[in-house]
């Protein structure tokens, strides 16, 4: 790994961290939508059913952070949604701390299987067979020149015919502009983040047919504590206040684009990307 591609990742994993318990639920305050939307977005109980192998479905959760992707699943009547069957499920994440908080809100119908405290990059050729691999909104920090191979990794993964799906911001969205926006005013020797345009040329160059829909939505808040926490967690900074971000260009003009009197609204644009394993 390049020095600077350890910045990106290692700020991730150092905020994925006991110490960024308060970041991450700022954070959440807003990123909360995320989940609500990509699990209402098509039928993951019948992506699940349809990927069973003798009444089991066996999941990797890749970079599975907090799992609140999981959470919102079971919030949403997954155990119905999948007649009772097991959903047996591998926890994948170079942070103990995420790994742990995953742990903790899972239940039915999901049943913990193993815990891979691992990039995904790193991942053991011996991990695979798995019926479902998904990583939502999890692979931002994976630098640029390390998706391809962090991508190729988590197709292999999956047997013959499984189901793949990573959901991923755009280069439109609000995460990557602001991302790059941060970057070009405080951070220029920082690694960009992974867009999900470069997922997908990933997954093609891994040897898969991905297919992709599109959400669009807005999160806002009026807030200025739970809006610094929540744009300090989205670049794992929070040595800069809010007052210095709107104060400095070019963020200051990005920012400017989202405030109407006081109320910020922040536009998100993410690909659902999904897949087969090739048979
Ligand atoms: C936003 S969270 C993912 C959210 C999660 N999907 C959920 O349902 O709550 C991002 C996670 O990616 C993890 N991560 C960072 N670099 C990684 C890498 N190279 N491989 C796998 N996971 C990584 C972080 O530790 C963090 O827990």
């Amino acid at each position: 790994m390049s020095s600077r591609a350890a910045d990106t990742e290692a700020r991730s994993l150092a905020h994925w961290d006991e110490a960024g318990r308060a970041g991450m639920e700022a954070f959440y305050a807003l990123a909360v939508e995320d989940y609500r939307r990509m699990v209402a977005a098509r039928d993951w109980a019948s992506d699940l059913r349809g990927s069973a192998v003798d009444g089991r479905v066996r999941v990797l959760d890749v970079a599975c952070g907090s799992g609140k992707f999981p959470a919102e699943l079971m919030r949403r009547g997954l155990a119905s949604g999948v007649d009772g069957m097991h959903v047996e499920i591998d926890l994948l994440d170079p942070s103990v701390f995420s790994i742990a908080e995953a742990r903790s809100v899972l239940g039915p119908p999901f049943v913990l299987r193993a815990e891979h405290a691992v990039r995904l990059q790193d991942l053991d050729r011996t991990v695979g067979g798995f019926d479902v691999a998904w990583a939502t909104h999890a692979l931002y920090a994976i630098p640029p020149d390390e998706i391809g191979a962090g991508v190729a990794r988590m197709t292999d993964t999956l047997r013959p015919g499984g189901f793949g799906a990573i959901v991923h911001a755009t280069t439109g969205s609000h995460y990557l502009r602001f991302a790059e926006a941060f970057r070009a005013s405080f951070a220029p020797e920082a690694t960009p983040f992974t867009s999900a345009e470069q997922v997908t040329d990933a997954l093609r160059a891994a040897g898969v047919d991905p297919s992709s829909s599109t959400l669009r939505y807005t999160v806002g808040t009026d807030d200025r504590a739970v809006l610094e926490g929540f744009l300090q967690r989205c670049v794992f900074d929070d040595s800069v206040d809010l007052a210095t971000m709107e104060a400095q260009e070019p963020l200051a003009g990005y920012l400017a684009s989202c405030r109407d009197d006081g109320t910020y609204r922040f536009q998100q644009e993410v690909h659902v990307i999904t897949w087969t394993a090739r048979t």
